[in-house]
């Protein structure tokens, strides 16, 4: 997994450098197929099967701009502007072990509100990645992403939510980035891997899909924020496998 981990880890880099105003979201995909296909990894993404949406996927990236919240598709008609701000997430697997991660990235110039999105999304995360520890529970990591993105004045995408992951892209448990009292809450033990992905709306947490069955947006139209990474559970604390 820490292989695969840090494939993702170089193809977003990679990526993340690329995004500049005139870009398509297409011209990310097309990089990204290259990538995968010069490491001999398969895209985790592309042909999976996604019951909310009734078919499989076609993409190896999802790449959602502005109020997209998830799920938006490589388009070459989707050109990115200044100001806009577009999340890219993409999962790889090597030797049947899965990695997966996301970012996201202002294109030119974005307001210091969208800038604000930006640090709190990316922070909520970095917070529970501390938690991620032995003898923990996963509502400590729900919690912490919950209590810093509803205390900095946004809310929290409930629709969508993180997951274990391993020999398969998504695995139990479900790691929402909320506490769901209706959910278990296990202890967490050495050798589990969760990936942790707050979705975090500027505006109301509302949100919808549009009729091409993928792209969930924010209802209000408000920016919409998406990091994630892969943490594994060690007797050392935390082992970030999706980054150096
Ligand atoms: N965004 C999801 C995740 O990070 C995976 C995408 S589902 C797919 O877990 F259908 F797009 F592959
Ligand atoms: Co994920």
């Amino acid at each position: 997994m820490r292989k695969s981990g840090l494939l993702v880890h170089q193809i977003l880099h990679t990526l993340g450098d690329m995004v500049e105003v005139g870009i398509s979201t297409w011209d990310l995909e097309v990089a990204a197929v290259r990538m995968m296909d010069d490491a001999g990894a398969k895209p985790a993404f592309k042909g999976y099967y996604v019951p909310a949406a009734g078919e499989r996927y076609r993409f190896v990236l999802c790449t959602s701009i502005n109020e997209e919240i998830v799920h938006g598709m490589p388009n070459p008609k989707k050109i990115l502007k200044s100001g806009d701000i577009v999340s890219i997430d993409t999962g790889v697997s090597l030797n049947g072990y899965f990695g997966d991660s996301a970012l996201t990235v202002p294109v030119g110039e974005v307001t210091e509100q969208v800038k604000r999105l930006l640090k709190v999304t990316e922070a909520s995360l970095e917070l529970a990645i501390d938690k991620v520890r032995e003898g923990n529970r996963l509502f400590d990591i729900c919690s912490t992403v919950e209590d810093h993105v509803v205390g900095n004045g946004f809310s929290i995408v409930r629709e969508y939510v993180g997951h274990g992951i391993g020999t398969q892209l998504h695995e139990e448990p479900q790691v929402p980035n909320y506490v769901d009292r209706r959910n278990e809450n296990p202890r967490l033990r050495e050798g589990m891997v969760l990936a942790i992905e707050p979705m975090v709306n500027a505006g109301k947490p509302d949100a919808r899909v549009l009729k091409d069955k993928w792209t969930a947006v924010a209802k209000d139209g408000s920016y919409s924020a998406h990091f994630e990474h892969c943490i594994a559970v060690t007797a050392n604390g935390p082992w970030v496998l999706t980054r150096p």
